[in-house]
């Protein structure tokens, strides 16, 4: 009986759920979504499903790392298991704890343009702020100019969508836990425009063997965007991913790109990189 049993066991341990060996952290509307979905194309990769906060919300962490293990896919060894919740990046008790779980854990960071990312930001609150309660509606009506720019004219860093744009302030929280090669940070701006040169760098990363390649993309004229391939079937992102944005007064912006400027800068001289945005 014992004989059985344990064979039955081998031969169903080839998959197992296991804790995910690298994670997608942030930053949110970079294009976390759109890394994920054209990662999992690797048939080395598996996906968790959904967005888990087990990293930052108490709630869940106080649950335990076998909690989380459940909530990842079944994969076979050679397989990695990635996980992907932006709002890890923005929460300063994340890079500690995922240290406690993994301290070799590969982290994938995708930044997107500071002010595009303030504006996707926005019309996504305000989508949001549509479809619930009405108290929130004189929010959902306020311009993104008037909620960027205060009455005096300088930029409020306090409104979230400018706060979470401001990149080297959370990154320099990411580097006192993880050494620099640690983190691959993904251009979201190119994972839009040429996603499989983008993609071709983080199979490198993980250390995988390069399967991604043209063919598992075509660019889709109604969405504005790339959409998969696989197998023969076409699959587009959700119809919330790649929304329309609204205008912005152009003063305003280059008021911004000027603010951000700077900030620009020292993330630059944090990771060592030059990320190319517009002054
Ligand atoms: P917008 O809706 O403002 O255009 P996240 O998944 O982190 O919320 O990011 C959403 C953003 O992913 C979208 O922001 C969109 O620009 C970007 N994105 C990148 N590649 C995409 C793709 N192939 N299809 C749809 N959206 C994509």
């Amino acid at each position: 009986n014992d004989n059985v049993s344990s064979k039955k066991k081998l031969h169903f341990s080839k998959t197992k759920r296991r804790l995910p060996q690298a994670l997608i952290v942030g930053v949110r509307k970079c294009g976390t979504r759109a890394l994920l979905e054209m990662l999992f194309l690797h048939p080395k990769i598996q996906k968790a499903a959904g967005e888990v906060h087990f990293f930052d919300r108490d709630e869940n962490y106080n649950l335990g790392l076998e909690w989380y293990r459940q909530k990842m896919p079944f994969s076979f060894s050679d397989q990695v298991t990635v996980e992907k919740s932006p709002s890890y990046f923005v929460t300063p008790e994340v890079p500690e704890r995922i240290r406690a779980m993994n301290a070799s854990v590969r982290l994938l960071l995708i930044l997107r343009e500071p002010v595009t990312r303030a504006i996707s930001d926005y019309t996504q609150l305000k989508s949001l702020a549509a479809s619930t309660t009405p108290s929130t509606k004189t929010t959902a009506s306020k311009s993104f100019e008037e909620l960027a720019i205060k009455p005096d004219g300088e930029v409020n860093a306090s409104y979230r969508p400018i706060t979470i744009s401001i990149y080297h302030t959370y990154v320099l929280q990411w580097l006192e836990i993880f050494p620099r090669d640690q983190i691959l940070i993904v251009n979201g701006d190119r994972l839009i425009e040429d996603p499989v040169s983008e993609v071709i760098r983080i199979e490198k990363f993980l250390g995988l063997e390069p399967k991604i390649t043209p063919d598992n993309f075509y660019f889709n004229q109604t969405k504005g965007f790339y959409c998969m391939k696989t197998n023969g079937s076409e699959r587009c992102l959700h119809e919330s991913k790649g929304r329309k944005h609204p205008r912005v007064d152009p003063i305003a912006v280059s008021k911004l790109r000027k603010f951000f400027n700077d900030h620009n800068q020292k993330l630059y001289d944090i990771i060592g990189e030059d990320m190319g945005w517009p002054e």
